[in-house]
């Protein structure tokens, strides 16, 4: 699977732990950054990945920053977007299954890398159920977009 990751400057160390855990999943990993301390503007991380699951390039998305709420924000305002805040794994797990979410957004600030890595696995490892009023409803979400 191939995975576009971006993170503000308030999850860049979550960022390559979790970079580790995609490896260890045999994931692809595209890094779009941010890569030091500087501060750069969350919306234009989120645009980045999102850039590359809408258009295919990758399969899903992460995106980090400080608590992962201003990102998911901004990831959500992208067309073909469905991303997900996850603290724990049990919505990790229900993002997938239910909701089919394509990108994962996680708080650098808010999350221990032990259960940051716990979520991950339990994000790329869970499959969307493909039931159909779950379908449906994500095919109302898509049609808000419009
Ligand atoms: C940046 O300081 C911080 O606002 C950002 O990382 C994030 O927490 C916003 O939601």
């Amino acid at each position: 699977m191939k995975i576009t990751i971006g993170s503000d400057h308030g999850a860049v160390e979550l960022k390559d732990a979790v970079k580790k855990i995609l490896q260890e999943l045999n994931c692809e990993i595209s890094d779009v950054g941010t890569f030091g301390k500087d501060a750069v503007d969350y919306p234009d991380i989120a645009e980045k990945v999102c850039s590359e699951v809408v258009s295919g390039k990758s399969d899903r998305g992460i995106v980090l920053c400080g608590t992962g709420i201003g990102i998911s924000i901004a990831a959500n305002k992208i067309k073909g977007i469905r991303c997900s805040l996850c603290n724990d794994v049990f919505s990790a797990k229900m993002s997938r299954e239910h909701n089919n979410a394509n990108v994962l957004a996680l708080g650098g600030r808010v999350l221990g890398f032990g259960p940051a890595g716990e979520i991950v696995r339990a994000w790329i490892e869970t499959n969307f159920s493909g039931d159909e009023r779950h379908n449906r409803r994500i095919e109302k979400i898509s049609a808000l977009e419009e």
